[in-house]
């Protein structure tokens, strides 16, 4: 069968050859049923039954691989599907360096992958269950409609790890997807396996930040992922960041048009400070130093994803050849860091140093480093947006030591700038730096609905360009009455 293009004669749309795996194919109709259960407990909430113009992909080739049309979302048709093998491809870093990409799972590291593909598979669905709120506020339909797009393709990324598992792993891979649908996101008794997907997403600002921040995380980790010698893996997670392209899209954009659409209320007000929060919230905007607060949180929580700076398990992976460094093919070097060693952010005698650490241990922090850079440059646009208005302000990623929960900063307090402080002087400035109890009450007070097309909320501007090319007032969303 041609891999391109997607079949859709199977109830599971894939380019996998399901017709002819039946043994998968069954699998995965009996996981099904209650994957649908999942989706209309969890997803998004009121509007099941509407019309939403979303893209579903019909083909793995990078260009023209999605069709528009409307769905409701319940009858999103969810596939599997993977890049093309490509022919002759390698193990490319660690101790197998240059042996064929295995196509099926080597005995000694299963547990391993396994466990790789269900933390990534468990991210998936928790984000669903963060961002289900958020169709009833959404600024307009345009928003609304970019939404429900990442919450579905975030559902086709569990298919794709779900697949993986039934699969490759058995009696134990069916086992962990039927967990991957009994987790839920915040849950006492059975959360999701990370911390940022385990707390609230309450409005829409959150929503932005988290996909410009936490689906950023997303894409480093495919990235590595895409890198692995277990080929299955390296294949759907090729195809995975095609999609994930679009989130932080929404994400950059979303906060840009925020910001945009502040500097322009100050402007035409004649405020010039834009620490006169009163005076700007007071024109239905969100002043830019909150927005500021909310990049804090979700830029931290974001980088507790990456785990401990220094790490056994990142360090066995690579040699295992499961999971390799961003880029790992364009990098210059022995592709097995068995001598090498990598600069590690660490907390020396109570101050914050640089200390070589060998760099097979030090991944995660060079995976991270990676991923400030990345964020750095979107930062670096929004800067732009704001310098262009003339308002004297602007945004910065704060220090990694800043509000850390994991790793080598988990048990300091310090200020965004890095500077060590007391437990007391934390307590009493926190609320300059992160979003307190009041912040969230404005925020949340702001986000009221807007269901006209075309139209858009007091606090954001209008994009540039419509999805699809499609003109301003269209109509993204359907709602069903
Ligand atoms: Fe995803
Ligand atoms: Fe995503």
């Amino acid at each position: 069968m041609d891999i391109v293009n997607v079949d859709y004669s199977t109830k599971i749309p894939n380019n996998v050859g399901l017709t002819e795996d039946r043994r998968i194919l069954r699998a995965l109709e009996s996981w099904h049923p209650g994957y649908l259960d999942w989706w209309m407990d969890m997803g998004p909430e009121g509007f099941q039954e509407s019309l939403v113009y979303l893209r579903t992909a019909v083909s793995v080739d990078p260009k023209g691989w999605a069709k528009f049309d409307y769905v409701r979302m319940p009858e999103y048709r969810w596939g599997i599907l993977l890049a093309p093998q490509e022919e002759g491809r390698k193990v490319n870093f660690g101790q197998h360096l240059g042996e064929p990409a295995w196509q099926d799972v080597p005995g000694e590291y299963r547990a391993m992958l396994r466990r790789l593909i269900v933390i990534q598979g468990d991210t998936e669905p928790a984000s669903v269950e963060q961002q289900r709120h958020l169709g009833t506020t959404a600024p307009s339909l345009y928003d609304m409609r970019n939404l429900f797009q990442v919450n579905v393709e975030e559902g086709r990324h569990l298919w794709a790890m779900v697949y993986l598992l039934h699969k490759y792993f058995g009696r134990d891979g069916r086992d962990e997807a039927d967990d991957l649908l009994r987790r839920r996101s915040g849950s006492e008794d059975a959360p999701r396996m990370l911390g940022a997907f385990n707390e609230a997403t309450p409005d829409w600002l959150s929503f932005f930040m988290f996909t410009f921040f936490t689906d950023r995380d997303g894409k480093m980790q495919l990235e590595s992922l895409a890198q692995s010698g277990f080929d299955p893996l390296s294949r759907t997670c090729r195809f995975m960041l095609t999609e994930e392209a679009h989130h932080m899209f929404v994400g950059e954009t979303g906060v840009g048009r925020t910001v945009q659409r502040t500097c322009e209320a100050m402007k035409a007000a004649g405020i010039a400070d834009p620490f006169d929060t009163e005076k700007v919230r007071a024109l239905g905007v969100i002043d830019l130093p909150t927005i500021q607060k909310k990049l804090n949180l979700h830029y931290t929580l974001s980088l507790d994803l990456f785990g401990s700076e220094v790490s056994t398990n990142a360090a066995n992976a690579y040699n295992a050849g499961l999971k390799g460094r961003f880029m790992e093919t364009k990098i210059e070097d022995d592709h097995r860091l068995e001598a090498s060693n990598y600069p590690v952010l660490k907390m020396v005698d109570g101050a914050v140093k640089l200390i070589d650490e060998p760099a097979l241990t030090a991944l995660n922090m060079r995976l991270r480093d990676d991923y400030t850079a990345d964020c750095a440059k979107g930062v670096e646009r929004w800067n732009k947006i704001i310098e262009k208005t003339g308002v004297p302000f602007r945004l910065a990623l704060p220090h990694v030591a800043f509000h850390r929960q994991i790793g080598e900063f988990r048990n300091v307090k310090a200020r965004p700038t890095g500077e060590v402080i007391d437990g007391a002087t934390w307590e009493r400035e926190k609320d300059n730096w992160l979003p307190s109890k009041s912040d969230g009450d404005f925020i949340v007070e702001l986000m009221k609905p807007v269901v006209e097309p075309g139209e858009f909320a007091s606090w954001i501007a209008s994009p540039k360009v419509g999805i699809d090319n499609k003109p301003g007032d269209f109509e993204y969303v359907k709602i069903a009455a």
